[in-house]
């Protein structure tokens, strides 16, 4: 038996006048996963989340696209029968309350009333906002919209879901609200298509990720895989005294060094074996450095890699010591 992919599109195209935004793109979804798609601003993730959910069509000349084993050009009717979608700006409609947008979606999924009543119940509980219902989704917080957002995505009881930039706006707490929420549907089987500009949500998140660059998938793999790509995993330290860091030079032979800064760079994994190799060799010289530091390879330095650093990527790296020290 074959496996087939909850999503599966080849060379997918869209331009807008001569704009090229995806410049034929695969991408390949197994079943129950998560995909995050990774890109700047502009780089074309909502372009490839409304193509595959039917909203936009690609051009001509791209590749065929089936999403819940449905070809999207002959039914898309199909397609949108077995897919949620939450977009990046808000579906929820302020003016009524929590509750009565998600009747709404009920009804548009032409369910009983008696059943979009209990569904809209346990989602309203599932998701925290019981107690907010019967207020006007106006009075809202960024983060009891999204999870609105999300609990109406959910009303059709889609198995597979595209969220579009799902965290963007939301204080950190909120965002792990989110990410547990996303955990949860995985566990439930469903198919996760993500985009987001926060290399650490998908780190955090992703089975497989796909960074968008110039219309194109620069890289792809898992979190650990595209780590690879980029060398960078080093121990450093730093000496007050000159006479410790030229002693520490010479116990330890195989490093970059910095005069200046009376700073060493030992390439390592991070692993708690070659910090203790480290360790071990200064112990037996008698060295004892001012200051450690661990820098594992994370995906920010693979975006910088892939896409050169003055891309403006949101990320959480300048709120650690080990960076904010330089
Ligand atoms: N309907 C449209 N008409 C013309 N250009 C468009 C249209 N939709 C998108 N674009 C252009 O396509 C490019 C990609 O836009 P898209 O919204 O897919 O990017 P994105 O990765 O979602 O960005 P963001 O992170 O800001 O949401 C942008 O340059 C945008 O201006
Ligand atoms: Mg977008």
């Amino acid at each position: 038996m074959t496996i087939v992919p909850a999503i599966a599109a080849h060379g997918l195209r869209k331009s807008y006048g001569d704009k090229t935004v995806l410049d034929g793109i695969d991408l390949t979804v197994p079943e129950g996963t998560v995909f995050s798609l990774l890109g700047p601003n502009g780089a074309g993730k909502t372009t490839a989340v409304k193509i595959l959910s039917t909203l936009v069509s690609p051009d001509r000349g791209s590749g065929e696209i089936r999403v819940g084993g449905h070809d999207l050009a002959a039914d898309p009717q199909a397609v949108r029968a077995a897919i949620g979608v939450t977009g990046q700006f808000s579906a929820v409609d302020g003016l009524i309350t929590g509750e009565e947008n998600m009747l709404l979606m009920a009804d548009l999924h032409h369910l009983s009333r008696a059943r979009g009543r209990r569904v809209t119940a346990q989602l309203l509980e599932r998701f925290d906002l019981v107690e907010a219902a019967k207020k006007p989704a106006a009075s809202y917080s960024g983060g009891m919209k999204r999870r609105l957002d999300i609990a109406m995505t959910l009303v059709g009881d889609p198995r597979i879901i595209f969220l579009d930039e799902p965290t963007t706006g939301l204080d950190p707490r909120s965002r792990h609200n989110m990410w547990q929420i996303i955990r949860e549907l995985v566990a439930d089987g469903v198919t996760v298509f993500l985009t987001t500009q926060y290399l650490e949500e998908a780190d955090e998140l992703a089975d497989r990720i796909a960074v968008l660059h110039d219309g194109r998938i620069a890289a792809e793999g898992s979190a650990e895989e595209l780590k690879r790509i980029v060398p960078g995993g080093h121990v450093r330290l730093r000496f007050t005294d000159p006479a410790a860091y030229h002693a520490a030079l010479a116990a330890l032979g195989e490093v970059t060094r910095d005069d200046e800064a009376l700073a060493l760079q030992i390439p390592s994994d991070g692993s708690q074996r070659e910090l203790r190799s480290v360790l071990d060799r200064l112990d037996t010289a008698g060295i004892e450095a001012d200051e450690l530091t661990v820098h594992t390879p994370d995906l920010d330095d693979v975006f910088f890699a892939l896409t050169g650093s003055t891309v403006p990527v949101q990320s959480s790296k300048a709120d650690q010591p080990e960076e904010a020290a330089r």
